[in-house]
Order: C-alpha cells, then sequence, then structure tokens
C-alpha cells in the first residue's frame, strides 16, 4: 500500500480539527501541571496550518510537511510549538519531493520527526514529555513492519503504543519544561503533550484508513 499526498493533507486537517475539539481537554491537563494553554497553543497552531493548506496541498509531501512546520514554529510560542514544529520540518526534509510515500517512508516520516523532538528538546523517556508517547508508538510501527505486518497493522500497534505511553506519564515526575517545576507535585497528572501527540498519531491512522 502507497500513501497519497491527499492522506497526508487529511491528516493535517483531521489534526487540526481534533487539536479544536479537544481544545479545552488539552488546557484542563496544562492547568494541572503547566500553564493552562496547550490546548490553545496546539489549537492555534494547527488552525494557521489549516488555512495555509490550500496554498501547499499541490506541492510535494516533503514540502507540504516542511510548511506544516514553519507554520507551527511561527504562530505557537512556548515550548510545543517549536517542538511539534521540528518533528514536521524534520519529516518533510526527510520525504523531500515525495509524491506518495512507501511503508518505510513513513516510518522514515515518523521517526525522523520524533529524532528532531529529543534533538531540541533533550528529553528521554520517561521525562513526562510528549517523548513518552512517541517513542513506544514509533517503536511499535518498526516492530510491526520488521515482523511483517502492513502498514494499517503498524499504524494501529503506533496508535495503541502512543495510547499507552500518554496514560503511562500519569505516575511520572516531569524532568523537562514547566511541569518540572512542581517536583513530586506532577505526579498523578497525564502530560498534555504526551496527549496530543497520542491524538495526532491516531489521525494519521484515520487517514490512512479513509
Ligand atoms: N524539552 C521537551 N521535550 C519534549 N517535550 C517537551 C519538552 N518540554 C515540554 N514538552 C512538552 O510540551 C508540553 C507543554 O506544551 P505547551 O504548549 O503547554 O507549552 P509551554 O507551556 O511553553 O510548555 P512548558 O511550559 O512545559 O515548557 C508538555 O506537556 C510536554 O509534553
Ligand atoms: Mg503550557
Amino acid at each position: 500500500m502507497s500513501v497519497s499526498k491527499e492522506q497526508i493533507v487529511s491528516w493535517l486537517k483531521a489534526t487540526a480539527d481534533v487539536m479544536s475539539e479537544n481544545k479545552t481537554y488539552l488546557t484542563e491537563l496544562d492547568s494541572a501541571i503547566g500553564d493552562a494553554d496547550h490546548g490553545i497553543n496546539m489549537n492555534r497552531g494547527f488552525s494557521k496550518v489549516l488555512e495555509k493548506l490550500p496554498t501547499i496541498e499541490d506541492s510535494d509531501i516533503g514540502n507540504i510537511l516542511k510548511t506544516t512546520g514553519m507554520t507551527l514554529i511561527s504562530t505557537v510560542g512556548g515550548a510545543s510549538g517549536p517542538l511539534y514544529g521540528t518533528f514536521f520540518m524534520r519529516a518533510g526534509m526527510a520525504l523531500a519531493s515525495k509524491e506518495t510515500l512507501s511503508n518505510d517512508d513513513v516510518y522514515t516520516m515518523l521517526n525522523t520527526g520524533m529524532e528532531g523532538v529529543i534533538s531540541r528538546g533533550r528529553a528521554s523517556v520517561g521525562d513526562k514529555t510528549m517523548i513518552d508517547a512517541m517513542m513506544p508508538a514509533m517503536a511499535a510501527f518498526k516492530n510491526t513492519l520488521d515482523n511483517g505486518g502492513d502498514l494499517l497493522a503498524a499504524m494501529k500497534a503506533c496508535v495503541q503504543g502512543a495510547e499507552q505511553g500518554m496514560k503511562d506519564t500519569i505516575p511520572l515526575q516531569a524532568k523537562k519544561g514547566r511541569a518540572s517545576y512542581l517536583g513530586e507535585r506532577s505526579i498523578g497528572h497525564q502530560d498534555p503533550g504526551a496527549t496530543s501527540s497520542f491524538l495526532m498519531l491516531n489521525m494519521l491512522l484515520q487517514a490512512l484508513e479513509a
């Protein structure tokens, strides 16, 4: 199965919709351990991406993703704008001039994006960040492909990994970002960024299933 440009554009549109629908929820999660703006940030960034998509959706997938990343960086302040911006910019750079994506390309997109977030934010698994959702997700994707699974099976495993990783942030003490200033008081709350990462990957699954 190869992934079309239209499916990538649908993913980005669905991500904008899901961030808008979950704006209050993500902001509530961030009010417990942060500064109550994660939903506002994600919605602001992806609304701008949605506005920009008609002007770029005919270009190649690499450029669509790169422009998405640049838009997030330029419209969202705080930690998450530059981090998600880097995710999409690096993903786009790795897929320069592609018109369709193979299964391996989809892995490259997700894993290179995550590596960009790690190089920018220096978070490790267990620090209670979006990396706690992304790392098990990308590992499950690769593991499924390596064991002969198809793209949809890999993407389903990816989303399950992200969901588990998201839930697993609840008992963790934050080591990065504003939540880390709370010390032990950050324990017992789900990380907002891990939650938005799960939502974003779940929308990719939906776009691939369509
Ligand atoms: N260094 C980091 N690496 C990866 N993710 C991070 C890092 N710092 C924060 N995050 C993620 O960003 C989320 C917070 O995003 P938000 O949009 O609220 O930005 P913010 O308020 O500027 O963040 P913060 O105050 O945590 O720096 C956290 O829940 C966490 O998942
Ligand atoms: Mg915040």
